[in-house]
């Protein structure tokens, strides 16, 4: 018979094996309070999302109408594929008759999108991007969805969500991406560590796979697309010099985000998706992409910046505000801004010479 005290060795692979995502919510919050209630079934709903993603791309090869492109253009300019279509239906399709999302705002959508039936108790925001990294979709290479769970603040009676334009990043009440790799994996944070879980096709459930992941101090990846070189500042020019020229840097670059962000969640390093001279702001976006992975890394140990300021203290002005990123290993993130800091003195101290001579 099982001892009370110490769990046998098959109790507790029963117990691992039992550590859902729903569960391991509950436990995080150590109560049973409808808030814990409501962000368990949240994440449950989410993870269903990622199911269905999942399973679609698994096969997508194989079923009409799921590669290439929609002939759609989205609010960001860019082309819309047919799995960013899904993706997105399926995040709102899982929070249908749910009473907990009221308002879901993504890439794909120009505007806020409301689920009238839970609003009246449903007082949570979705933000999410449904499918990051959608040019890997047609050649079968890892992609991801992120997202982010804010409070509503306030009535919204227009409809414009202008609450979300008010407050930062610090103000999420969750945040995670899911990868679709050679496995499925679900990372999040509820502000207290981050925490991953793998598919297990087998059971259909998000099982733990790692609690309180730290990202090492330091690391050895740097993670940018070098392409645009010479569209970028000088001094992030300057930082790549100097990796090229000190030993024990690797690149690796996907193209996608959240597949480039998890190998230096786990194994440390630097992304960087900074500004051009003449797109300053940079590509990716605030709400759904920046903001849930500056929540993340920070809750694992690391840091995020625009180059400038902690992209967790960034207002947007607008829904779908871009933000340059450097994102990662809490140093490796120190000696970018060094960087950028270093040029910034060196450019104020000669408009202070040229204004005098
Ligand atoms: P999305 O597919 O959601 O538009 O995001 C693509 C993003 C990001 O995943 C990736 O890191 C970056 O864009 C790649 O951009 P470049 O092709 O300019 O390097
Ligand atoms: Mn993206
Ligand atoms: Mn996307």
């Amino acid at each position: 018979m099982a001892n009370q005290e110490q769990p046998s060795a098959s109790e507790q692979t029963l117990d691992r094996d039992c550590t859902t995502l729903s569960r391991h919510v509950l436990q995080q919050f150590k109560t049973f309070s409808p808030e814990a209630q409501d962000l368990s079934a949240i994440m449950n709903r989410i993870a269903l999302a990622g199911k269905l993603v999942a399973r679609r791309l698994s096969r997508a090869g194989l079923m009409a109408g799921t590669l290439g492109f929609t002939g759609e253009v989205n609010v960001q300019g860019e082309s819309v594929k047919k799995m960013d279509v899904y993706a997105n239906e399926v995040f709102i399709s899982v929070f249908k008759q749910s009473g907990l999302i009221c308002r879901l705002a993504s890439e794909e959508m120009d505007k806020p999108y409301y689920i009238p039936e839970n609003c009246p108790i449903g007082r949570y925001t979705l933000l999410y991007d449904p499918i990051d990294g959608s040019s890997n979709v047609d050649i079968n290479l890892n992609v991801g969805s992120i997202f982010a769970i804010r409070q509503q603040k306030g009535e919204d009676l227009d409809g414009a969500a202008t609450d979300l334009l008010q407050e930062n990043g610090r103000e999420q009440v969750a945040a995670g991406y899911i990868l679709y790799g050679p496995s499925t994996m679900l990372v999040y944070s509820l502000g207290n560590g981050v925490h991953s879980f793998i598919l297990d096709p087998s059971l259909g459930e998000f099982i733990l796979s790692q609690e309180n992941i730290q990202i090492p101090d330091r690391g050895p990846i740097y993670s940018t697309n070098e392409g645009n070189f010479w569209q970028w500042e000088e001094s992030i020019r300057d930082y790549t010099r100097y990796v090229h020229r000190h030993e024990g840097y690797t690149a690796r670059y996907s193209g996608a985000l959240v597949g480039d962000m998890h190998r230096i969640l786990m194994q440390g390093g630097v992304f960087l998706y900074p500004g051009t001279v003449k797109k300053p702001e940079g590509k990716l976006r605030l709400l759904y992409e920046t903001a849930p992975l500056a929540y993340l890394v920070e809750q694992a140990g690391g840091s995020a910046s625009t180059g400038t300021e902690d992209i967790l203290d960034v207002i947007p002005d607008k829904l779908h505000a871009r933000t340059p990123l450097i994102i990662g290993s809490k140093e490796e993130v120190k000696l970018v801004k060094s960087f950028i800091d270093d040029r910034a003195r060196r450019d104020s101290q000669s408009a202070v010479m040229a204004s005098q001579s």
